[in-house]
């Protein structure tokens, strides 16, 4: 007999997205010449993991009593502070109103948003594409998902579509919490620009005003960004004591140790009474989780943010792989629009999105031939940080047929 409780039953054993890596890292040893465009990590062109060997080298340098020892229940103090000058190295009036909580990944930053800024049965808000484990979070919190129609007719955010969104949501549950993902938005690859980053905190304000609404940045790809990161976070600076605000910091991207499990929850909160009471129901949510992160993990990265020859090194190292990228996306950008494939402007980061009406079945097919995709409804996500520059021009031209 099954003991699971009812409304648990029949989840989906496997995430799709491992599945179909995993037949198409079986069909390659088997000698077939895949290419495998499924891969949310970056694989240099011979196919391994692109590790900062800075990054990996401190991993191992951490002493043996760091990884033993439990870490404080929200992070070490050293960490937090090292996150939060890193988040908001240009922006100081932001980091005085800092708080934050470690978090396994940004995945846990994700989590933690939404048990403690959405009540039980209400939805996130995103765009109406992202990254499946968003439904996957609010699943498990018992919360729900909704979306908003992600571009316009010109290509852009659709901040209109945005703006109904909230007007619904503010009248349906009296409360809103919207995840941004961005720079470099998996998965389409989509880059805001300042100018639509004012106008989403425009149109944000004005619904605050009727209600608490929150935006949660998820900044996970952050450092793939083909510009400056951090140049929007001045825009966002008029939500500080009229909205909630929120980033998602991962380590995994950033530093290549995706199994690390390092990020922070980060919320800027203005008044001092309210920033204890956000960060003391941070600290409650990780005891009533995870308990503690990994303390020697914590312990590498606050080394890897705060030692400046570390921190060098580190940005050398990650501007090669960033070079390796930009090379794979040049290829893309040159070989799609020939094949007038449409997709969003993309200018750098892990993925690119092609719109496709059929997109399950059209997956399938180029998976017949070798090449793989990840499907989802109007959209197959293309993972170029998986992909050597030399096998962008094929797996183009069998996305075209
Ligand atoms: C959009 C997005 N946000 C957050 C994450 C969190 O990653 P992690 O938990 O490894 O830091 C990922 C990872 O793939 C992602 O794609």
């Amino acid at each position: 007999m099954l003991h699971v409780i009812a409304s648990h039953q029949g989840r989906p054993s496997d995430d799709p997205i491992f599945a179909l890596n995993r037949e198409a890292t079986e069909r390659r040893a088997r000698g077939e010449a895949v290419v495998n465009a499924t891969v949310g990590s970056l694989l240099d062109d011979e196919g391994k993991l692109a590790v900062l060997p800075t990054a990996a080298r401190a991993v191992h340098e951490v002493p043996r009593d760091e990884w033993a020892a439990y870490a404080p229940i929200s992070g070490t103090p050293g960490f937090l502070k090292a996150v939060m000058d890193d988040l908001f190295v240009d922006q100081p009036a932001l980091r005085a109103t800092a708080v934050a909580a470690a978090t396994p990944g940004g995945t846990g930053a994700l989590r933690h948003a939404i048990a403690n800024f959405l009540e039980p049965g209400q939805a996130l808000l995103t765009t109406s594409f992202y990254w499946g484990p968003y439904k996957t979070l609010t699943d498990e919190a018992d919360r729900r998902l909704a979306t908003f129609s992600m571009f316009d007719a010109k290509g852009a955010l659709d901040v209109e579509a945005l703006d109904r969104a909230l007007r619904d949501q503010v009248r349906e549950q009296g409360r809103v919490l919207l995840f941004l993902n961005d720079p470099c938005h998996n998965p389409t690859g989509y880059s805001m620009q300042p100018s639509e980053w004012r106008a989403v905190v425009a149109c944000l304000l004005a619904h605050a005003e009727k209600a608490p609404v929150t935006l949660l940045v998820d900044f996970a790809y952050s450092a793939y960004n083909a510009g400056d990161p951090r140049a929007f976070l001045k825009e966002l600076e008029p939500l500080v004591g009229r909205a909630g605000l929120l980033f998602a910091w991962s380590a995994s991207k950033t530093f290549t140790h995706y199994g690390l499990r390092v990020g922070a929850l980060v919320a800027c909160v203005d008044a001092q009474q309210d920033r204890a009471s956000t960060e003391a129901a941070l600290s409650y949510s990780c005891r009533g989780t995870w308990s503690n992160c990994n303390r020697g993990g914590l312990a590498a990265i606050t080394r890897l943010l705060t030692d400046p020859d570390l921190a060098r090194a580190c940005h050398l190292e990650r501007e090669a792989f960033k070079a390796m990228l930009q090379a794979r996306v040049r290829a893309f950008n040159a070989a799609a629009s020939e094949k007038k494939l449409p997709y969003p402007r993309y200018d750098g980061g892990f993925f690119v999105t092609v719109f496709h009406d059929k997109a399950f079945e059209k997956a399938l097919a180029m998976k017949e031939r070798g090449v793989f995709v990840v499907p989802q409804a109007g959209a197959l996500r293309v993972a170029l940080c998986s992909v050597a520059e030399r096998d962008v021009g094929r797996l183009v031209t069998t996305l075209a047929e």
